[in-house]
């Protein structure tokens, strides 16, 4: 398999009578995944936590995409409550776990997990979970989780997933991101394993400025600001290899989809994962862990016919 490919987002084929799930929908990334999908005749239910900003955001879609298809429900991924009733009646042929929080003061979920490890991994597992029969069903089924090369920064500590021992917004962060790998990967296996249609892919959208930086310390903004004057993409085109993981059945599973070099358009790069995110025993501790919390247990299985 080549590590890299010359799509961009011109090559997005037509997506009619196909229905996309994209988490965090009504800012940075989410937005510009929802309007190249939209554009393109795709189906795209917008999975926000505030109807409002969500409602707005459509709006000036169709002001772009007159026919544009969206729909805005609600979800709160801190909110197991929420996740269960959103997955109600949802059917979707792809899932793209894309919304998240970023270096946030720490704070805990209902279940008592430090909030962007909940919001960011622990939301999208039960999501996931519940959306995975009708998955199965879908076109071309595939779940497409946005991770980060932060992964490598992250050190997941099952017996504290509180961060009381141990809290730095940063560092929260990049092990959230650790913990979109090791589900993203996990779940490849198993859906494998179990012969299921569905793929499970992995995507990072490099450097882009949007708002997931806002609760971070100045500090670590004004540095953020500065490496991003160097590194940062524009957000439609960041989307690129997410935008490829979600629609092309030749994207590899198994490997990082990113857009390949900074400062040059992106492409998509098949990057192998390294550390923690390679350890398979981490993962499935992990799968256990998240099942408990959640109480959503992920089963793969094949169509019935
Ligand atoms: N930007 C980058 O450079 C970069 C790099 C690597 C990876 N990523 C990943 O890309 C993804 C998108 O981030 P972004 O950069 O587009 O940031 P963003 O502009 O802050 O967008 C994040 C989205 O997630 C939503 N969200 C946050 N908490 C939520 C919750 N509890 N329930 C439901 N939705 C929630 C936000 O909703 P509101 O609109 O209500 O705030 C927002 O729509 C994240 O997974 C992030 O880790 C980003």
């Amino acid at each position: 398999m080549p590590d890299t490919t010359t799509w961009s987002v011109a090559d997005l084929g037509d997506q009619t009578g196909r229905t996309f799930v994209v988490t965090g929908a009504s800012s940075g990334l989410g937005v510009a995944i929802t309007r190249h999908l939209a554009a393109r005749g795709a189906r795209v239910i917008m999975a926000v936590r505030d109807t409002g900003k969500g409602d707005l955001v459509r709006g000036r879609l169709r002001a772009e995409h007159p026919r544009a298809d969206l729909e805005v429900r609600h979800v709160d991924l801190l909110d197991l409550d929420t996740v269960r009733r959103f997955a109600d009646g949802v059917t979707p042929d792809v899932l793209v776990n894309n919304g998240g929080i970023g270096t946030v003061p720490r704070r805990l979920s209902p279940q008592g997990v430090e909030s962007q490890l909940a919001t960011n991994h622990l939301g999208h597992f039960a999501l996931t979970g519940l959306l995975l029969d009708r998955l199965t069903a879908g076109r071309d089924p595939a779940v497409v989780t946005v991770a980060s090369g932060l992964y490598r920064l992250g050190r997941l500590d099952l017996d504290d997933l509180a961060a009381e021992r141990r809290y730095s917004p940063g560092g929260a962060y990049a092990t959230s991101k650790l913990a979109n790998v090791l589900f993203g990967l996990e779940l490849d296996r198993r859906l494998r394993a179990a012969g299921s249609p569905v793929r499970s892919l992995l995507a990072h959208p490099g450097m882009a400025k949007t708002d997931l930086d806002r609760s971070a310390p100045p500090s670590a903004r004004v540095v953020g600001t500065l490496l991003g004057l160097v590194l940062r993409q524009p957000i439609d085109d960041a989307v690129t290899p997410i935008l490829y993981a979600a629609t092309e059945t030749s994207a590899p599973t198994g490997r990082h989809i990113g857009p390949g070099r900074p400062l040059r358009r992106a492409r998509p790069t098949f990057e192998t994962f390294s550390g923690a995110a390679t350890d398979p025993d981490l993962a499935t501790r992990l799968w256990s862990r998240s099942a408990e919390l959640t109480g959503v247990d992920i089963a793969p299985a094949v169509p019935r016919r």
